[in-house]
């Protein structure tokens, strides 16, 4: 069926670049970093991915929110804790986050950094201090939109302007402030039924969701750097 493409995106070549994947590439890289990883290399096909196998790496590799079976791990955030990825290099390929990385960086921005829930006041207090020009770049699913990404550009919108950040709304803006807004005190309830948490549960994670929108329980910002690799 036709699907409203994501991309391209409202862009300008100085803004700051949040890519955000809620359900669960940007969480989990920022889980991740909570528990010690040294750097993340997103990497655009499983291919690549599986070539770092044995040389060092923890491997994460999803397709379809499914582990693909040769990798290390998935794209759960339950699935990087210390024991496992503890300064470790990970190479990380995901459905669409990992995608949407590339993107930002095919596109060029002043800087391309992740945000999640679990981060999201630092990120606003991040984009606040950069006075840039803010992009939320949507992953959402093989193109086409995902409410809890847009969800998420609205409460880092919402967190700005609490932070007394001036701004001008877009279409797109304004009509995703009003649904936060409107839904803020019981995202839980309003994300049950969205696509990707259904997909999500129908895969055996039906903890994903609540683990997802946590909120403020880290600052770090992964950032990617000249060469390609997240690092906080
Ligand atoms: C993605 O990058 O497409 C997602 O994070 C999919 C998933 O939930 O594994």
């Amino acid at each position: 069926c036709p699907c409203p493409a994501l991309y391209p995106y409202y862009h300008q070549e100085d803004s700051v670049v949040v890519v955000v994947d809620i359900l669960r590439a940007g969480t989990s890289m920022v889980a991740a970093f909570d528990h010690g990883a040294k750097e993340i290399i997103p990497v655009a096909t499983t291919d690549e991915a599986e070539s770092f196998l044995g040389k060092g790496y923890v491997v994460a590799a999803e397709r379809n929110a499914m582990r693909c079976p040769w990798a290390d791990l998935g794209n759960d955030p339950s699935e990087f804790t210390a024991e496992r990825i503890g300064g470790r290099s990970i190479v990380f390929t995901t459905t669409n986050g990992t995608q949407a990385i590339h993107a930002a960086r095919e596109a060029g921005a002043a800087e391309i950094i992740v945000g999640a829930f679990s981060n999201l006041t630092a990120v606003a207090r991040h984009c606040q201090a950069s006075g840039r020009a803010v992009t939320v770049l949507a992953s959402g699913w093989q193109n086409s939109f995902c409410i809890e990404d847009t969800l998420y550009g609205a409460a880092l919108l919402d967190k700005l302007e609490e932070l007394g950040a001036t701004y001008r709304l877009t279409d797109s803006s304004r009509t995703a402030l009003e649904l936060y807004r409107q839904h803020r005190a019981h995202l839980y309830d309003y994300l049950y039924n969205c696509d990707h948490n259904q997909r999500l549960i129908q895969r055996g994670y039906p903890e994903s969701l609540r683990l997802c929108l946590e909120q403020d329980n880290s600052t770090h910002i992964p950032t990617l750097n000249e060469a390609g690799q997240l690092y906080v």
